[in-house]
């Protein structure tokens, strides 16, 4: 097979964001407690955080931390997580114990140790305006007011100056506590960001859209929700989660082309909107949960009794899910016109790219190595990248291209960074790129195996690694093979 890719630095989309490599820390089984929190472990800090998983955070190039939640969030009450008192609760959303050692103080400190800027959700779900001010007041109010003064006298005299601010989570599902209609939902929203605002007018805000493109309520909850949030908020969310159905393999390595499609519906709805509206405004969207997870394997074990800090949510990544996590994260680069913002969720045990055990080590799974590499390498201006590719056949979407590519360019050092996975499951795919002006290649990573079901462990580690990748450049083409389900990234100076 070959395929053949078109691209020019004069064919630009929009900037790289930095944003678009988020992450995701919820209260949730291990990703708190003995994921970024463990005091006594041999390489806790003095505020009780893992070095290795803050030096492994750091690695992949996280910019971004959503937090607390997920669906915590909507029962979350943030007081518990301030001050000497940290009274211990239920937590309904994942039948759990929340000790409430960590709090939004503490992951603050954790959120600036690994360089990243918090995205901070307020509670819709069981709570509202009030509590919404009252976070704000604590968080990013100077002082001299009762909550700011609190939070002073807990050890942070400055302000946290959160200004990313997620307007509940995923109020449209049944599941989540405080689950709302489109309509109650839009109106909450409207005002908690009217209020918001009043209080500090530059904040930016995401109000909830969809849980997943298959709600029955996809599209209309968005067209509501906006309808009631339009002038208020700054972007609207998508959630994505993706897995191999029905031993399905190939539909599973096209899940980007839903990702595509349901960003490319979530645009028109908020433009049809804006245009009902008579608006030049632009929303933007904030892809605040996407990965590879296994629900259906949750879905066989929920958790049944109530334990703080279980093991929930732990899948292990092989390479096919390391491939499917790149193809998501060119989707979501070749959409940065729109998409502001987006988190992997999430970031430690919890459906992640770094796992530990407690007390022992931590390490990388599979899918770490296409974030890190795309977060390291894509710089500058993302480009209009044409494929002409074989296609195949899935149950899922039809026919699909064998290669999906996106590439950047940084107009300052005049690279080129070409980013492409090879979907099909047997044959390898004779690429040739027309990188105009491009003389050498830099660097060039592929995350391929034969055995596409290798994952690491504990005790085998780095069985999957990126490896350096043949590619070569002539007359300003490169040329390169890429392997049967292998995602790969080359760097041209
Ligand atoms: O990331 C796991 C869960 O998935 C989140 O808590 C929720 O928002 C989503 O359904």
């Amino acid at each position: 097979l070959s395929a053949a890719i078109v691209l020019s630095p004069d064919f630009v989309i929009a900037p790289v964001r930095r944003r678009t490599f988020g992450s995701f820390v919820e209260h949730l089984g291990r990703c708190v407690y003995t994921g970024i929190h463990e005091p006594g472990h041999p390489t806790a800090d003095e505020d009780g955080f893992r070095g290795d998983v803050l030096a492994l955070t750091r690695e992949l190039g996280v910019t971004l931390v959503r937090y607390p939640g997920g669906n915590f969030v909507s029962g979350y009450r943030w007081e518990d997580g301030v001050g000497p008192d940290r009274p211990v609760r239920r937590d309904l959303a994942w039948r759990a114990i929340e000790t409430n050692e960590v709090g939004i103080d503490e992951f603050a400190r954790w959120a600036a140790k690994a360089g990243a800027e918090i995205m901070y959700a307020v509670n819709l779900g069981t709570r509202g305006v009030a509590e919404a001010l009252d976070v704000h007041e604590y968080l990013n109010h100077p002082g001299g007011t009762h909550l700011s003064d609190r939070r002073r006298a807990n050890g942070t005299p400055e302000p946290h100056g959160v200004r990313l601010w997620c307007l509940g989570n995923e109020l449209d599902g049944p599941w989540q506590t405080g689950h709302k209609t489109a309509h109650e939902y839009g109106r909450l929203a409207a005002e908690t960001a009217r209020a918001l605002r009043q209080a500090e007018p530059g904040l930016e805000l995401v109000a909830c859209g969809s849980s997943n493109s298959g709600m029955p309520t996809f599209g209309a909850w968005e067209s509501t929700v906006l309808e009631l949030t339009y002038d208020q908020i700054d972007h609207i969310s998508c959630h994505a989660y993706y897995e191999v159905l029905d031993g399905d393999v190939g539909s599973f390595l096209a899940s980007a082309v839903d990702m595509d499609h349901f960003i490319d519906s979530v645009v028109a709805t908020a433009d049809a909107v804006g245009a009902r509206l008579k608006s030049g405004k632009r929303i933007g969207l904030s892809f605040d949960e996407w990965n590879v997870w296994y629900q259906k394997r949750f879905h066989a074990d929920p958790p049944t009794a109530w334990r703080a800090a279980a093991p929930l949510l732990e899948d292990t990544y092989d390479v096919a899910d390391a491939v499917v996590v790149g193809n998501l994260l060119i989707s979501l680069l070749r959409h940065s016109d729109r998409v502001a913002v987006a988190c992997q969720a999430q970031l430690v045990n919890v459906i992640a790219p770094i796992r530990t055990e407690p007390g022992g080590p931590a390490w990388r799974q599979t899918t770490f190595h296409p974030f890190a590499l795309t977060a390291r390498l894509a710089r500058g201006q993302v480009l209009r990248t044409e494929v002409a590719s074989p296609v195949y056949g899935t149950a899922r979407y039809g026919e699909v291209p064998v290669i999906d590519a996106v590439a950047t360019h940084d107009p300052a050092t005049g690279e080129t960074v070409v980013f492409a996975v090879n979907r099909h499951r047997t044959e390898p795919v004779d690429l040739t790129v027309a990188v105009p002006g491009a003389v050498s290649v830099a660097e060039s990573w592929t995350l391929h195996d034969a055995d596409t079901s290798a994952a690491n462990t504990a005790a085998h580690p780095d069985r999957v690694v990126p490896r350096h990748h043949p590619a070569e450049l002539a007359d300003g083409t490169l040329h390169t093979v890429l392997a049967p389900v292998s995602w790969t990234a080359v760097r041209l100076a």
